[in-house]
């Protein structure tokens, strides 16, 4: 398997682009279900989970044209769902990525049946999908599992009806789903204590485009008045704020002075406010995000994920890396998933001081992290360890690179072009050199 090699102690400089938002894509690429005519998506990320998604959407029958954008710039694509051929999204394709459910609500109201692995577990904790079933029963699905699949009908009419969706807590992707499949359903749904992330507003706007009538996508109560049928459209994915807040998180860690082209502050407002509480200088200029971080390291500062728009759960490893070689201590909180700490050993074996207690993390930085052959389970967990290898003193090769493929489009393109030292090792040589 490929790895990273990250030689540390280099400043970054220069301008990094920001891709558009996987989180938000998946769930846009699955509304091209709703609608026989094409969807236009400009600005989509080239990654491995976009790749599994266009897997899924072409198993059941969308046609996929991708123009690959020009000077490392976003790819256009174009799905077609005229001539849906299956109703079935195999366990095969499904267990890749969690994301895939996602084709549930849009397949359920725009054909009246589905049948939809479910994804199982993963790395980062149990992940159930009840709220987005439970969500569409009030939208009069029926839903059985069997045999480890979910399987849905809408009412004898083929239809499903608008309701009164109360979520016990947020989900973004149950808010997904129903939004999706709410936009096809007869009548007015509403959806209480919905997610409002951007990535939600983001779907709501397509789905406007669309032809359905949304009102209050951002807040945590949201209308949507269904339609019989709806249109075909062109979108451009919004900047992803995760990305985004990586590689200012990277700057604090290395040094520098960065800036993220395309990036749009007001999707990470908690986590600027975080950064510049920590002494990273982070402003607003023509076209994206200055990020400055000088001589004098960071100072601890105490974090609790929670959802928009509060501290992301996307960016708790990577600023556990920027807090192990802070001036002081952190106390970093995980609130969303039960077991997303799996970048703490892995931290540790480069020198990092990090105690975890339950949900809690105590992280006393260190003036300098050593680098180390290391290894990560999740996307967040493997990038955290890219940016704690650009801290620190030596070299650190990271294992396991398709969790970053997964998530980060040109990583090591983007890292080297302001000037880290950072490779990637094809299989072959990574085992030579082993
Ligand atoms: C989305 O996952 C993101 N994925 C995740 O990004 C992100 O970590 C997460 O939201 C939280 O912000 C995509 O957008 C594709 P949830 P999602 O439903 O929708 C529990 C990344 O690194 N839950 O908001 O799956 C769940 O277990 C990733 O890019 C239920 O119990 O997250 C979790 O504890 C990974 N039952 C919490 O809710 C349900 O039916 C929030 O999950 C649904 C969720």
């Amino acid at each position: 398997m490929d790895q990273i090699r990250v030689h540390g102690g280099r400043p970054l400089t220069g301008r990094l682009p920001i891709s558009g938002a996987k989180n938000a894509a998946l769930p846009l690429m699955a509304a091209s279900l709703l609608t026989a005519e094409p969807l236009n998506l400009a600005n989509v990320p080239r990654l491995a989970d976009i790749a599994s998604m266009a897997s899924i959407l072409r198993q059941l029958g969308v046609r996929i044209d991708i123009a690959e954008g020009i000077a490392g710039g976003g790819d256009t694509m174009t799905l077609s769902a005229d001539e849906i051929v299956s109703t079935v999204a195999p366990y095969d394709l499904v267990r890749k990525m969690r994301a895939s459910v996602l084709v549930l609500g849009p397949l359920l109201a725009r054909f009246g049946e589905a049948t939809v692995s479910l994804p199982g577990g993963c790395a980062i904790g149990n992940r159930p999908v009840d709220l987005h079933l439970k969500g569409l029963s009030e939208l009069g699905a029926t839903l059985d599992i069997e045999n480890g699949y979910i399987k849905a009908s809408a009412p004898s009419d083929g239809r499903l009806r608008g309701g009164r969706v109360a979520f016990p807590f947020v989900s973004v992707g149950a808010t997904e789903n129903l939004l999706m499949a709410a936009a096809l359903a007869d009548g007015e749904t509403v959806l209480v204590n919905a997610a409002r992330e951007p990535e939600i507003v983001d779907l709501a706007r397509l789905l406007t485009a669309m032809g359905a009538e949304i009102e209050g996508a951002g807040t945590d109560t949201v209308h949507i008045q269904g339609r019989e049928t709806l249109s075909g459209a062109a979108h451009r994915v919004i900047p992803d704020r995760i990305e985004t807040g990586t590689y200012a998180m990277a700057v604090g860690v290395a040094g520098g002075d960065v800036v993220l082209e395309g990036a749009d502050g007001d999707l990470i407002a908690a986590v600027i406010q975080t950064l510049r509480d920590a002494g990273v200088l982070v402003e607003a200029v023509e076209g994206g995000l200055r990020v400055v971080r000088g001589a004098d390291p960071v100072v601890g500062v105490d974090v609790m994920t929670e959802p928009y728009p509060g501290f992301p759960t996307d960016l708790q490893a990577q600023f556990m890396a920027l807090m192990s070689v802070a001036r002081g201590a952190s106390m970093i909180t995980e609130t969303i998933f039960e077991n997303r700490f799996m970048h703490v050993p892995e931290l540790g074996r480069m020198g990092a001081n990090i105690n975890v207690h339950h949900a809690s993390a105590m992280v006393r930085g260190v003036p300098q992290l050593t680098g180390a052959p290391v290894m990560a389970t999740d996307l967040r967990a493997s990038v955290s360890l890219v940016l704690a290898g650009l801290g620190a003193v030596g070299d650190t090769t990271i294992s396991r690179v398709y969790h970053l493929d997964r998530g980060y489009d040109r990583l090591v393109e983007k890292l080297t072009a302001c000037g880290a030292a950072i490779e990637r090792l094809p299989a072959e040589r990574a085992a030579a050199e082993e």
